[in-house]
């Protein structure tokens, strides 16, 4: 018999319901929804059920502030934590997150000691060795969403430009999820064939530095928060990678050991995501600049890490 799955989604802010939305229109499994707002997480959680019968899609769906709904998830996704608004950094949001994201990571480790978890909260990778330490999990099992989200903007803006289908642009943002991540344009094709064959190298630099600054765009239009429809679908995605076993090949905050000359930190790397969360780390092979840009990203987390009191 096909097995349900269970996801629990923490944060139910717009990152948070948005993402609970596209995993129940895929029918990922049942969904629960956990906040510290009450009335929030139920109410949204009870909308969404609600849409089903239209949506066609069979998932329970709860809101709860009460970490005893969760147990036994098989993927966590946390969002819970402040969001930027205009004149903040990611980092900026801290130290206040690092305390919401342990909390959170010691009550998922309790109710689901199985479970993938996937952080989302910012700052992403400073947010994902939070939650690795506090749930105690082994390193494959806690994995941070931003290189597919940052992927993700830099494929949009290179479709535009280049008018074809966004399906048929590949490529891969490396490095921590701030000013310092690290398109790589020598892994960026149109169907395999060099994007440089299609743009010129100004337009090209002109479109990596929009990506680099792509968080901080919507936080300038949307005054009031930040992204979530394109950062809960990738969230989403790793989370069916890891509940369909599917083994994809997706750029994701990893705990790194050695990997590119970079240990001790988390850091945006391609991984292959399946059933066991991060199955293997792929080590492509990099220009001088790329290496150099990566580990000076990585070394910009690792110097947040440190200034950590927990
Ligand atoms: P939001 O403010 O809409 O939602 C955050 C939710 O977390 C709120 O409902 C709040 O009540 C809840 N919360 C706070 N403390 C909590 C706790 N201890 N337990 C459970 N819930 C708690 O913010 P939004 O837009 O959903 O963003 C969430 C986080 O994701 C932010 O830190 C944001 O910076 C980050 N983010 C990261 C991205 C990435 O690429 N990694 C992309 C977009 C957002
Ligand atoms: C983003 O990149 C705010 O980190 C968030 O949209």
């Amino acid at each position: 018999m096909p097995k349900r799955y269970k996801i629990t989604v923490v944060g139910a802010g717009n990152v948070g319901a948005t993402a609970a939305h596209w995993a129940a229109a895929q029918e990922l499994g049942d969904i629960v929804l956990v906040d510290i707002v009450e009335g929030v997480p139920q109410g949204k959680g009870l909308d969404l059920f609600e849409a089903s019968p239209i949506g066609l899609f069979d998932s329970n769906i709860v809101g709860t502030n009460d970490y005893k709904a969760t147990a036994k998830s098989d993927v966590v996704i946390i969002t819970a934590g402040l969001a930027r608004k205009p004149g903040m950094s990611r980092d900026d949001l801290m130290k206040t997150n690092a305390g919401i994201v342990k909390g959170v990571a010691e009550q998922v480790a309790k109710y689901s000691p199985d479970a993938v978890i996937i952080v989302v909260s910012n700052p992403l990778d400073v947010m994902t060795y939070v939650a690795y330490k506090a749930s105690g999990f082994p390193k494959n099992r806690v994995v941070g969403m931003a290189g597919i989200l940052d992927t993700a903007r830099y494929r949009a803006f290179l479709a535009e430009e280049t008018k074809v289908s966004v399906e048929d642009i590949q490529a891969l943002v490396l490095g921590g999820h701030g000013d310092s991540m690290v398109p790589l344009i020598s892994c960026t094709t149109v169907s395999g064939i060099p994007i440089t064959e299609f743009i010129s190298k100004e337009k090209l630099a002109e479109i990596v530095k929009r990506t680099a600054n792509g968080g901080i765009e919507i936080v300038n239009l949307l005054k009031t928060g930040s992204a979530y429809y394109a950062p809960s679908a990738a969230a989403v995605q790793m989370a069916e990678a890891v509940l369909k076993d599917k083994k994809r090949v997706l750029p994701c905050a990893a705990w790194l050991e050695g990997e590119y000359g970079i240990s001790g930190v988390y850091c945006g790397v391609p991984v292959v995501l399946g059933a066991n969360g991060v199955e293997k780390i792929l080590e492509v092979p990099l220009t001088t600049e790329e290496r150099i840009a990566l580990q000076k990203s990585a070394g910009e987390v690792k110097s947040n890490i440190d200034k950590l009191e927990i």
